[in-house]
C-alpha cells in the first residue's frame, strides 16, 4: 500500500498530539486554578491561624480545611538549601536564640542539618514541640498531596527555584510568588512556561519611600506587572472594584493577603477579587458561601 495514504492519519495523530501536549501544558493545577469559576481560597503561611506558621503541621491542618492553594516562605540555607521560614532570621519562630545565643541569627549562616536540630513552633500557643523547619521540597510533598503551593520567595536567586521545580516535576503544579520583582523577570528569563504572582506594593522606588496612595494597584503598575510575565497581582486592600476590572482587562488576575476579617473578605468578594490570602481559610469559605446564599 503507498504509504502517502496514511499522510491524513498521520496529521491528524500528529496534531491530536500537540493539541494533548497544549492541553497537558494548560490544564495543570496553576493554569487551572486561574481559570476558577469562584474567588480561591489560600491559606497563609499553612492555617497559621491554628498551627505554627510555615511547618507541617500548619500545612496539614490548611490541607484538612481545604485551601485552594497554601502560601509558604523560603530563604537559602549556608549549604544552599532552600528552607520554609518567614524570616531572614531564626529569632522569632524557633528555639535558636536560646540553644546557641545571640541574636538576629541569619538562616543563611546555618546548613540544613544545624536548621533541623531547631524547634520551630516557639511562641504559638498551644505549643507545638514536634515542629520543625523543613525543606522546601518537604512541604511541597505535604501540600501536593491535596492543594497547590504558593511559593513565596525572600530569599535566593531565581535558578535555584527554578531548577528545584524542574527537578520535582512541580512546574505550574505550583505558583510562584515575589515582591522582588528582578527575581520575577529572572524566573520569567529561566522559564516562560511557570505561573509567577508579582506581590506588591512595592515599599519604595528608586529609594524613595512610597505614600500610601502610591501603593494602590494601579493600570501603571498592572501594566508594569503584565511586563514582567506575571500572571496574577497579588496584592494588599489597596485594591478596589475599578483596578480589579483594570487587572482582568489585562488579563491578570488578583489575590489579597493578608486577610482574617469577615468584613473586609466580604466587601473584597464584593469588588470581584480572585483570591484571598488568610491565616484562617475557614472564615474566607464561609464568606463565600454566605455571599452564595445571599445572591
Ligand atoms: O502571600 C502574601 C503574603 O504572604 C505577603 O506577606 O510578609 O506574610 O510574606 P508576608
Ligand atoms: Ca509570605
Amino acid at each position: 500500500m503507498n504509504p502517502l495514504m496514511f499522510r491524513p492519519a498521520l496529521w491528524l495523530g500528529l496534531s491530536t498530539c500537540f493539541a494533548m501536549s497544549s492541553f497537558a501544558a494548560t490544564n495543570l493545577p496553576a493554569w487551572n486554578l486561574l481559570q476558577s469559576s469562584r474567588p480561591v481560597v489560600i491559606a497563609h503561611r499553612g492555617y497559621s491561624a491554628v498551627a505554627p506558621e510555615n511547618t507541617l503541621p500548619a500545612f496539614e491542618r490548611a490541607l484538612a480545611a481545604g485551601a485552594d492553594l497554601i502560601e509558604l516562605d523560603y530563604h537559602h540555607s549556608r549549604d544552599g538549601q532552600l528552607i520554609v521560614i518567614h524570616d531572614s532570621t531564626l529569632d522569632r519562630t524557633t528555639d535558636a536564640t536560646n540553644r546557641w545565643g545571640g541574636q538576629n541569627l541569619r538562616v543563611a549562616d546555618r546548613t540544613l542539618a544545624e536548621l533541623r536540630s531547631l524547634q520551630a513552633g516557639i511562641g504559638f500557643q498551644p505549643s507545638y514541640p514536634q515542629a520543625r523547619l523543613s525543606t522546601l521540597s518537604e512541604a511541597m510533598a505535604v501540600i501536593q498531596r491535596g492543594s497547590v503551593t504558593l511559593i513565596e520567595r525572600k530569599g535566593g536567586d531565581a535558578a535555584a527555584c527554578v531548577e528545584l521545580l524542574r527537578k520535582e516535576g512541580l512546574v505550574n503544579r505550583v505558583v510562584v510568588q515575589s515582591f522582588d520583582w528582578d527575581y520575577l523577570r529572572d524566573y520569567r528569563r529561566l522559564d516562560t512556561e511557570q505561573v509567577l504572582g508579582a506581590l506588591g506594593p512595592p515599599g519604595s522606588r528608586s529609594g524613595k519611600k512610597l505614600t500610601d496612595a502610591e501603593k494602590a494597584l494601579t493600570p501603571a503598575w498592572l501594566d508594569e506587572i503584565k511586563s514582567l510575565g506575571a500572571q496574577v497581582a497579588v496584592w494588599n486592600r489597596q485594591v478596589d472594584a475599578a483596578s480589579i476590572q483594570a487587572a482582568h482587562e489585562r488579563g491578570l488576575k488578583v489575590w489579597v493577603y493578608t486577610i482574617n476579617e469577615a468584613p473586609v473578605a466580604d466587601a473584597l468578594l464584593a469588588a470581584g477579587v480572585d483570591g484571598i490570602i488568610t491565616d484562617n481559610p475557614a472564615l474566607i469559605w464561609r464568606a463565600l458561601a454566605v455571599r452564595r446564599h445571599s445572591e
